[in-house]
Order: C-alpha cells, then structure tokens, then sequence
C-alpha cells in the first residue's frame, strides 16, 4: 500500500478498507491529463518563484519520463497505489528524490481530481463531436440519394401521409444536429481550471491561477473554490447530452428493426451487421441494432446513479464524488462504441425502395390530398374530411385504393370531382406539392440539403443556426 498520508495514523488501514477505498483501477483513465496538470503546476510555481528554475526542470524530467515509461510498457499502474495521484507522486520521488516532494506545494488531491476530470471530459466530449458529425455525413449522403425515394410517413405507427426516405433521415439528421449542438454548450460551459482551489479553500501561495488555466487551455480560473472542487454539473450535463444521443439512436434502431421485420421489408441489414440463429438456419437478425436500443438503458443508467449520487452531497468535496468515474467512463465507451457501429450500420444498410413506395401507396395516405382537392373546388374542409372518409371506407370494402375507383364512383361521392383528381392524389403530386421549409417535396429538401452541407463543413466553433433560402 503507497500511500499518500499516514502522519496522524497509529495503525495500518484495513485491506478491505483499502480496497474499497482505492480507485487506481478505474482514475488511471486520465493518467496523462494528471501528468499534464502537475506540469502545468510546476511550470506556474516555478514563474511565481515558489519553485526554483532547477527544481522545475528535475520535476518536468521526472513526470514526462514516468509518462513516457507508462506509454512505452516499461512500467505498469498497479494496484498498490491508492489512486492515479499518489502513483504519480510517489514515482516521482523514487526518481528524483527529495524535490519530487515539492510536487504537491499549494495543490490538494480535491482540486486535482476536479482537473483531471474536467481535462479528460473535455477531450471525450470533442471525440463524442467528431462521431457524431460522422455520422451527419452518412445521412447527408443518404439523403441526397433519396430525394424522391417515397413511402409512406407514420403517426401512431400507421400510414399517415407519403413522405420520402431524405425527408425521414432528415429528421434524425435534426436530432444529431442539436446533440452537437449540446456538445457545444458544454464544452464552453465547463472549460474552466479548478486548479488551485486547493482542498476547498484556496491556498496561501501566491498562485497564478490565470497562468496554469492559460497553460491548460481553458477560458480562465473557476471563481469560487468550494465550487471548484465539488463541482461535477459538466460531467451531469454531458451524461444528459450522451443520454439524448442514445435516445436518437435508439429510436432510429428502433424504425430499422421495423423496416427490417419480414412484415415491413423497408430495408435489409448488411450480412456484416446481422447475426444468426444458433437453431433456426433461416434467421437473419438485427442483433446490432437491438443492442444499441438496450444500451441506452445503461447510459440512462449512469445519468441517473449520478445525479442521485450528487443530490446529498454537502459542500464541499466529499468522497461520494470518486463514484463519478466508473459510470461515466463506461458511458462514454458505450456511446462512442454505438455510434461508430450505427454509422457502418446505416450506411451498408440495403433500402427497397420499391417496397417503400408500394407501401406509400397502400393505406390511403393520400385520404388528406383528396380532401384538400374537394376544398380547392369550393367544399368546406370539414364536409370534405366526411366524402374522403367515406370514399375510404367504401375502397376498405373493395380492397382498392383512392385512385382505382372510376370517375362515376368518384362522382357519386362528390359531383365537384373531374379527371384531374387522380394526378391530384398521386403519389409523386401528394409529396412534390409540399413545398414549405421543412417539407418532404423534392425542391424544399433539395434546398435544406445544401444548407445542411453548408452546416457540416463548417468548424465546431460556427453557429448552428443557418438560413434556407425562399
Ligand atoms: N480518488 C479521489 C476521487 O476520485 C481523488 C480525491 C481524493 N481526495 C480526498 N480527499 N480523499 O475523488
């Protein structure tokens, strides 16, 4: 056992204590961002002369070669330090010696866990970005192929109205783009350095705390130092935005496994992306896509146990705060994991567009178009949902659809229909007339695509906000 303490104590912890205490297992996670925080550290002791320029470059020599020895195998994290900090620490004295005790001056392991959280959430929600942008490329390109690729639009999970595949992937294009959007947010809400906050008091060394947050690049120094160190809404916030990620691609995962069904057959999952049956030799199954849909729970999971774990916590640090770790790293993993798996999903996915279309025109999606032609003819909107509902139930017991019902039939439900009505009811008019931003009509996705392109070559540091045209 390396420990870090031990002065006030008259007798050996515990090994079950010690154990249930450590968390060198899971914190060796930001081994290099505690690395780059005590560098930092020294650098800025070192300018306000509490650190003398050779006791600088011996503690740099040491800490860059504990990392290097690390990186390169030569030397492991075990589980006989207490946690990431006091492995470091303690290394670092065996090779320097005296000076490497100098390390901790003005720091507590309070501001420093804040640090190295922060240093590493920072990094993850920037890699959580680059995924997810990814992904918007694919179903941009998707898209642009299906502009005029019909079927049928759902409420209640029954045919609506047609609508097209660009149209519905654009949806989920929307929802992604709001995540990144979220990523954003907190990135530029929690890029602040809390160290220097010391245990939760600050500390009477005259530290520049706007040198070391300059030198860590971060936007300035937290302002209140109890805050600094208890403070883990960034790490709440960025589980939500990870959570509202898994909720979108849960729910695509969701339409994929219907379209996939052997009712549906919207879309057939790639060999590569499907599993088998251990007894059924005809079984082709969207394993992957069940499995991004039940990981979400799990990510939910880790959102909640955080939030619960905080909601007691009094100011300010306390040892509560270590379980924001193992959770949280997991999350990542897993939403990092599903959305490079969804990406190659989607884009080796096989769509039937036939069967899609055949389907848009089954189940009378185009009931509200027929309706909509009676009120251009002068009849009250409300008398015309009663004629088209009519019409329908008449076509149930027919086994048509609208459109194969001849001129005198259509006539006799309302006198006001002439031949135009079946180009009005078709499906090609039924989507290409809805012209309004948003809409699924060729012309007014074509111009929502070249924004979105616009959108996705833009930096992270750009508005989302953008301008469609017309
Ligand atoms: N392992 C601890 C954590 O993750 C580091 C901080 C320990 N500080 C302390 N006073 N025990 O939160």
């Amino acid at each position: 056992m390396a420990q870090l303490w031990g002065g006030r104590f008259t007798k050996e912890t515990d090994k079950l204590v010690y154990r249930f205490n450590a968390s060198v297992s899971f914190d060796q996670k930001f081994f290099k961002q505690d690395i780059e925080g005590s560098i930092a550290h020294v650098v800025m002791l070192a300018k306000q002369g509490i650190l003398t320029g050779e006791e600088k470059d011996l503690i740099l020599k040491g800490l860059t070669g504990i990392r290097k020895d690390v990186e390169e195998g030569r030397l492991e994290i075990t589980e006989e330090y207490e946690d990431i900090h006091s492995f470091v620490e303690a290394n670092l004295i065996d090779r320097i010696g005296e000076t490497g005790k100098k390390l901790h001056t003005g720091r507590s392991r309070n501001d420093q866990v804040a640090l190295d959280m922060r240093l590493y959430i920072r990094l993850e929600v920037l890699a959580v970005d680059e995924l997810v942008k990814e992904l918007l490329g694919t179903l941009l390109h998707l898209m642009e192929e299906n502009v005029e690729t019909y079927m049928p639009g759902f409420t209640h999970l029954q045919k609506a109205q047609p609508v097209t595949l660009a149209h519905h992937i654009g949806a989920y294009f929307e929802m992604f783009k709001r995540d990144r959007s979220r990523l954003k947010d907190i990135y530029h809400r929690m890029n602040y350095c809390p160290l220097g906050a010391g245990a939760l008091a600050g500390t009477t060394y005259p530290l520049d705390r706007n040198y070391t947050a300059s030198l860590l690049g971060f936007e300035g120094p937290t302002l209140n130092s109890m805050d600094s160190v208890s403070d883990r809404d960034y790490v709440i916030e960025f589980l939500s935005a990870l959570s509202t990620i898994m909720m979108h691609l849960s729910r695509f995962c969701e339409e994929i496994i219907i379209w996939n069904s052997n009712e549906y057959r919207f879309v057939e999952i790639d060999d590569a992306y499907s599993t088998g049956s251990s007894i059924m030799p005809q079984k082709k199954n969207p394993d992957i896509a069940e499995l991004i849909r039940g990981k979400t729970g799990r990510v939910y999971g880790a959102l909640t146990s955080l939030l619960t774990t905080m909601k007691g916590i009094p100011l300010a640090y306390n040892k509560d705060m270590q379980e924001d770790k193992e959770l949280t790293f997991d999350a990542i993993d897993t939403v990092k994991g599903c959305l490079a798996l969804f990406e190659g999903m989607i884009r080796t996915m096989k769509f039937n567009k036939d069967i899609m279309e055949k389907s848009a025109m089954m189940g009378f999606t185009n009931a509200t178009d027929a309706a909509d032609y009676l009120v251009g003819r002068g009849v009250p909107f409300r008398d015309a949902h009663g004629m088209i509902g009519r019409m329908v139930l008449y076509c149930i017991e027919k086994h048509c659809s609208i459109e194969d019902l001849s001129i005198e039939e259509l006539k006799d439900i309302s006198p006001v229909i002439e031949e135009d009505f079946y180009d009005a009811v078709s499906l090609r008019t039924c989507v290409e007339k809805r012209l309004t931003v948003g809409a699924p009509g060729a012309e007014a996705m074509r111009r929502v695509i070249a924004a979105q392109k616009e959108y996705l070559s833009g930096s992270w540091q750009d508005e989302d906000a953008i301008e469609i045209p017309g």
